[in-house]
């Protein structure tokens, strides 16, 4: 069997072409900043790219760039402001942060109703308890790609790789708000591709190369690879090692270009749902 590939970049290019002629629609425009402190290059091209598409989409979006040298209380200062000003909806404050600055403060300090991110504890109880709050990006990301890939959710066997407060927990939670029966694994899990290959729905987020081998995947099963590994030799690779369970799944999302494209636009979704729910 050879699997179908998921196509993360056209579903993500038809959401946000939705999510364009929805605000075009709006007598406002919903407001997204971005703040990243410091000048870590590989997240200066997510930040450029969650730009680009945010204005490309009629968002009025902007990033905020801080020294590396910022302190706590100067970013919680800016995060308050933020949260003050009635022109933007949406709050994202790029991770990892410097050393001086507990990212755990910053994530406690926004608005939960501008958390775009889904990050603040009270999103992340809201998913636990099933009320309407702000989804993490990425996860709600593989949601739609399973959706797309037309994977039947209600009673499915699903393991999620990985228990990372960003990804793999909320992930969990969609997933067993869809009716799946939802494992999560993890480094301390007792015989790793056991587990996996009892999945009908695998989901890799562990940002380990190529951890996920052809024999971890069942016959037929539906693979999300949100792993984003750059290699000593420059090679980008997901957290599944593509041929080997391409060879076993029914469909399986590339990297690059399946999971990571879906994740800004998750974003520009979880904005303008974030403007509609405060301004009406
Ligand atoms: N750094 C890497 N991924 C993310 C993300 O989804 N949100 C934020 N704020 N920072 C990140």
């Amino acid at each position: 069997m050879s699997a179908r590939i998921i196509d993360g970049k056209a579903v993500a290019e038809r959401l946000r072409a939705g999510l364009a002629a929805r605000v075009t629609a709006l007598p406002f425009r919903p407001g997204l900043r971005v703040v990243r402190v410091g000048d870590d290059p590989a997240s200066g091209v997510y930040v450029r790219n969650k730009d680009k598409a945010a204005a490309a989409a009629g968002f009025d979006s902007a990033t905020i760039q801080l020294p590396a040298v910022t302190t706590e209380a100067e970013l919680l200062a800016l995060v308050g402001r933020l949260n003050d000003d009635p022109a933007v909806d949406g709050i994202l404050v790029q991770l990892p942060l410097p050393r001086q600055i507990r990212q755990d403060a910053v994530i406690a300090a926004i608005d939960p109703a501008k958390d775009v991110d889904g990050f603040h504890a009270v999103n992340a109880g809201l998913l636990a308890t099933q009320q309407p709050g702000l989804v993490p990006c990425t996860p709600k990301g593989c949601l739609h790609l399973l959706r797309e890939a037309g994977a039947s959710l209600a009673g499915a066997r699903a393991v999620v790789l990985g228990r990372s407060q960003i990804v793999g927990r909320p992930m969990a939670q969609l997933l067993l708000a869809a009716d799946c029966t939802v494992t999560i694994v993890h480094s301390r899990t007792r015989d790793l591709p056991a587990e996996c290959r009892r999945a009908e729905i695998l989901i890799a987020a562990v940002g380990r190369p190529e951890m996920v081998r052809g024999d971890w995947v069942a016959d037929g099963a539906i693979v999300i690879d949100v792993g984003i590994n750059r290699l000593p030799d420059g090679r980008l690779v997901g957290d599944v090692a593509f041929a080997e369970a391409a060879a076993r799944a029914e469909a399986i999302t590339p990297v690059p270009g399946g999971v990571g494209p879906m994740t800004i636009a998750c974003l520009l979704e979880n904005t303008l749902e974030a403007a509609l729910r405060r301004r009406g």
